[in-house]
């Protein structure tokens, strides 16, 4: 959808995982497009695969920078993986537990979300404390109390935090001080192979948490309750090969959605989940887009041609079911674009509001 003509000088240069993009901005931007798979739903079901005996395939997966990290680590521990175009094959049967280094570690967020499945199945992960894009200060210390509370002792040794489980995980009642999306992950797969019952309170509740959930199942895990704040799981011995198709991207629609509105494009979205974005389609409407569904929620139609877009009102953040801290930036985006004042507030990550210098540099006045 954005061109890069390199020839002609850009309107905003920018550093994307090593990349450069280059904009020529002034173009409509509408056509079809098809959504590509959640990249937050794929790391943690890509991380937990390693607890499977045997084959996972994993379909409609995005090719991003964040896969390709984890590819890394999946390889050097041991797991054999093909890729092909949207699936990924990946055989845990040789892993084994070797330290996750910065260098593993420090490109992605996520990579925390080896530590539960590695010491599951191996009974030890050393791992570096994970880096990831800078929007607030992202402590672990959640991740780590849960491997705690069910047998893991835990060393913090600088440049890597040592966990050793000597026998199976146990199970118990974890309560979040907050609602976090990957320390829940985190306390469910550390509790579908550990003995006993696991009880987790106050527990994301984002689809990205459901579709990890649901792959577990498929597994042979005995998860109840995602998609709320309570979650059991029934420890089981052992998880089976399975296939799972990844569930779209919530974020890349809205971030369509948004290009598509900013520029006062027509755009159709097709295989997305429009109830995944409940909370957000109605800020499209209040800008004056028109936007309509189709009957099973897969295809989004969003018209703003011609069309003068107006304020949004106000976005607040929260956790799912709320308005996701990921697609504030670019609402703000959007309404750099439209008459009227529109207010932000982000609850979530103190660092959310990076974009408002360079949205500054390009003319918006935002205070
Ligand atoms: C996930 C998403 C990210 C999204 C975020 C919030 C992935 C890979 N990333 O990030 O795109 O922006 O949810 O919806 O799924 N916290 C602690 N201690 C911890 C963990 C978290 O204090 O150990 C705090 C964080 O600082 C933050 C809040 O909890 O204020 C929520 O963070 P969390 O939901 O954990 O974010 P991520 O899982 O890292």
């Amino acid at each position: 959808m954005i061109l890069a003509k390199q020839n002609h000088p850009p309107t905003v240069g920018g550093s994307v995982g090593g990349g450069k993009y280059f904009v020529n901005g002034g173009n409509i931007l509408s056509g079809d497009i098809a959504v590509q798979g959640s990249k937050n739903c794929l790391t943690p079901i890509l991380a937990a695969s390693i607890m499977v005996s045997g084959e996972t395939v994993l379909t409609n997966t995005p090719d991003i920078g964040d896969l390709f990290s984890e590819l890394l680590i999946l390889n050097s521990i041991g797991v054999s993986y093909k890729k092909m175009s949207g699936v990924i094959f990946s055989d845990a049967k040789n892993a084994e537990s070797v330290p996750l280094t910065s260098e593993l570690c420090d490109k992605m967020r996520s990579s925390i979300l080896f530590l539960a499945p590695l010491l599951a199945r191996t009974g030890k992960c050393d791992i570096a404390k994970p880096g990831g894009c800078k929007i607030g200060d992202r402590p672990i210390d959640f991740h780590l109390d849960v491997i705690r509370k069910m047998g893991a002792t835990v060393k913090d040794e600088y440049d890597l935090i040592k966990c050793r489980a000597d026998k199976r995980l146990h199970g118990a009642i974890i309560q979040f001080p907050k609602i976090s999306v990957g320390a829940t992950e985190t306390a469910i797969c550390a509790a579908v192979t550990a003995s006993g019952t696991t009880k987790i309170l106050g527990a994301a509740c984002e689809p990205e948490i459901m579709g990890l959930a649901k792959f577990l199942n498929k597994c042979g895990a005995k998860i109840r309750g995602a998609g709320t704040n309570y979650i059991v799981i029934e420890g089981v011995k052992e998880l089976n090969p399975t296939n799972f198709e990844i569930i779209p991207d919530r974020i890349a629609t809205v971030t369509y959605l948004a290009a598509a509105a900013a520029t006062r494009g027509e755009i159709y979205i097709r295989n997305a989940d429009s109830n995944a974005l409940y909370a957000i389609l109605p800020f499209f409407e209040a800008a004056g887009c028109h936007l309509s569904v189709s009957e099973k929620g897969r295809t989004i139609y969003l018209n703003a041609k011609n069309r003068a877009l107006k304020s949004i009102g106000q976005v607040t953040t929260s956790p799912y079911p709320g308005f996701a801290t990921d697609a504030q930036p670019l609402l703000m985006a959007l309404t750099a674009s439209v008459n009227g004042t529109s207010i932000f507030e982000d609850g979530i990550f103190e660092n959310r509001f990076m974009l408002v210098p360079e949205l500054a540099k390009m003319g918006a006045k935002i205070y």
